[in-house]
Parts: structure tokens; C-alpha cells; sequence
């Protein structure tokens, strides 16, 4: 018994570092002056783009205008594609995702588990393998996005989205196929009739989306419609002592806004609990 349980750590703990790409962690990385320059050359056709917008009164400039170009280099290089992670979440937001999901397994709370924002799919290839190695066969991993990238906001609903949108275009938006997902969970051999791809915008695929009832929640598309999209039509799927774990609560992004309405508008009171600077989560009690 102790054997098994010391073995699946093992493959779960494995599985996490290839997942994370720290097996394979680079040395400091160090711009080119041709990269800098670009950077900053982003940064201020963001500000003309956005001109009108940011000369309104009373209107607030979005940190990432702020951001030396460095910082922004930096920021851009952690999202390239070519990275050798499979998932751009840090090691306390994947200690987190084991966390809840273990609470669920544990509870017998019911229910499929879900992320909405993917990118290259890391955290469902986590969830599965976690699933296998518990030997759970009755539970789907929904694995939800555009596999064609962020959606443009509009600067109308959320100025410090659009402008992040556009600065993001030096990494082609996160678009990342459905295909290349696929065959990262090929290559862990953890692909099977459990893992349930939702390909489309939120806003087209969640409404009508076969999932029953959802015991762990997870939403990363970063802009407020986005999540408040996700919100809308999976929390009322989310099993009492189920978790719901929101990945972009503390970035300078809409998505907060977008949590803080919801959970305003629906009087949802359980506290947020932070496991970073990032990322909340909670778990559903009523
Ligand atoms: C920051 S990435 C997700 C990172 C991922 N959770 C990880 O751990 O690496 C955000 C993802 O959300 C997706 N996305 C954002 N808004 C979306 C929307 N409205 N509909 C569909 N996909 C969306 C993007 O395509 C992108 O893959």
C-alpha cells in the first residue's frame, strides 16, 4: 500500500516537473539591444493606438504602457511557445490544481473537472494523470479554448485587456492548436474517450457544453469577458465542496473585475484564498 502511494507521488511529481519544463530550465536569459528596441516600439504604438482612450479623464494608465521594455521582454519570453513548458503556471498554482483535485478524490465530491484557457494544455494533461494514477475512470477532464488565442477585447469594456491584447501579438496571442494539445497528451499517453476537448470562444461553446456537474473549476482566460463568460454558464455546475480556482485574480487585468462582479451579483461569500500573487481559489459552500 505504502508502495503504491509512494509510486504514484512519484509519477504525479515526474509528470508536474516535464509539465513545467523544469527539467530543462535555461540559464538567465539576456535581450538583444534589436529586441529591446522592439519592445519599446510596442509599447508606444500601444500608446497611440490607444490614445483616445488613454486621454480620457479620470482614466488610468495600464501598468504593462508602464513596464520598462525589459520587463516586457521578459513577460513575453515567459509566454513564447517555444518554451519548453507545457503549461506556464507556476509551481504553487500547479501544487494548487493536485491540491483541490485531491480534496475532490478524497471528499467524493461528484463531478467532471474542467480548465477554461489552456494554452498548451499542461494542467488538464496534469489532471488526467492524476486521475490515472488514482485509477478514477468516471470522471471527464474538459479541456476548453479557442486553440486559436486570446480574443481581441474591446477597449470599451476594459482598456488595460486591449492594450495587453495588442502588446501580446509579439507572442502570436498564446494561439496554440487543438492538435499540438492532442499530442501532448498523446506523448504522456494520457489521452483517452475521458478527455473531452471544447474547441470555440467561451461565449459560443459553454452555454450548450454537455458537462453535467463540474467538481474542480478552473478559469484562466485572463480578460474580463472572458472569465466573466466562464462564470456565468460553469459556476452553477460547480458541486457544493467543489473548488473553483481563478488563475488571473491578481494581474492587472480584467479578470478580477469580472470575479468581483459575479460573485457580488450571485452573493457568493466564501472567502478568496490566495495561493500566489496570481491565483485565488475557493471552495463552494452553498
Ligand atoms: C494564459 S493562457 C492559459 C494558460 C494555461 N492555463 C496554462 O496553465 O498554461 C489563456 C488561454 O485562454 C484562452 N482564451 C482566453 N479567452 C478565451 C475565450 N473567450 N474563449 C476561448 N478561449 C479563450 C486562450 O486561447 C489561451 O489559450
Amino acid at each position: 500500500m505504502i508502495r503504491e502511494e509512494e509510486s504514484r507521488a512519484a509519477y504525479i511529481e515526474w509528470l508536474k516537473q516535464c509539465l513545467m519544463g523544469t527539467m530543462y530550465e535555461e540559464e538567465r536569459p539576456v535581450p538583444t539591444p534589436a529586441e529591446l528596441a522592439g519592445c519599446a516600439a510596442r509599447q508606444s504604438a500601444a500608446r497611440q493606438k490607444f490614445s483616445s482612450w488613454l486621454a480620457r479623464p479620470g482614466g488610468v494608465t495600464p501598468p504593462i504602457l508602464e513596464k520598462k521594455p525589459r520587463e516586457l521582454w521578459l513577460l513575453l519570453r515567459a509566454m513564447r511557445r517555444q518554451r519548453a513548458a507545457q503549461t506556464m503556471t507556476v509551481r504553487s498554482g500547479v501544487d494548487n490544481v493536485h491540491y483541490c483535485l485531491t480534496e475532490v478524490l478524497e471528499g467524493g465530491v461528484p463531478g467532471d473537472v474542467m480548465e477554461a484557457g489552456v494554452w498548451k494544455g499542461g494542467l488538464t494533461i496534469l489532471i488526467q494523470g492524476i486521475l490515472k494514477a488514482w485509477g478514477v475512470n468516471d470522471r471527464r477532464v474538459w479541456v476548453a479554448d479557442s486553440f486559436a488565442g486570446l480574443p481581441e477585447p474591446d477597449p470599451e469594456t476594459d482598456l488595460e485587456d486591449a492594450v495587453t491584447h495588442y502588446l501580446l501579438g509579439g507572442v502570436d496571442h498564446l494561439r496554440i492548436s487543438q492538435a499540438e494539445v492532442r499530442s501532448a497528451f498523446e506523448h504522456f499517453d494520457l489521452l483517452d474517450d475521458q478527455v473531452c476537448f471544447l474547441p470555440g470562444w467561451f461565449r459560443d461553446t459553454l452555454p450548450a457544453a454537455p458537462v453535467e456537474r463540474l467538481a474542480l473549476l478552473r478559469v484562466d482566460g485572463d480578460w474580463h469577458d472572458s472569465t466573466r463568460d466562464c462564470l456565468r454558464f460553469l459556476y452553477p455546475k460547480l458541486a457544493v465542496g467543489g473548488y473553483m480556482i481563478i488563475d488571473d485574480y491578481g494581474l492587472p487585468l480584467g479578470c478580477r473585475r469580472a470575479v468581483d462582479e459575479y460573485r457580488l451579483e450571485n452573493r457568493i461569500r466564501e472567502p478568496l484564498q490566495w495561493v500566489n500573487m496570481q491565483t485565488v481559489f475557493w471552495r463552494r459552500e452553498e
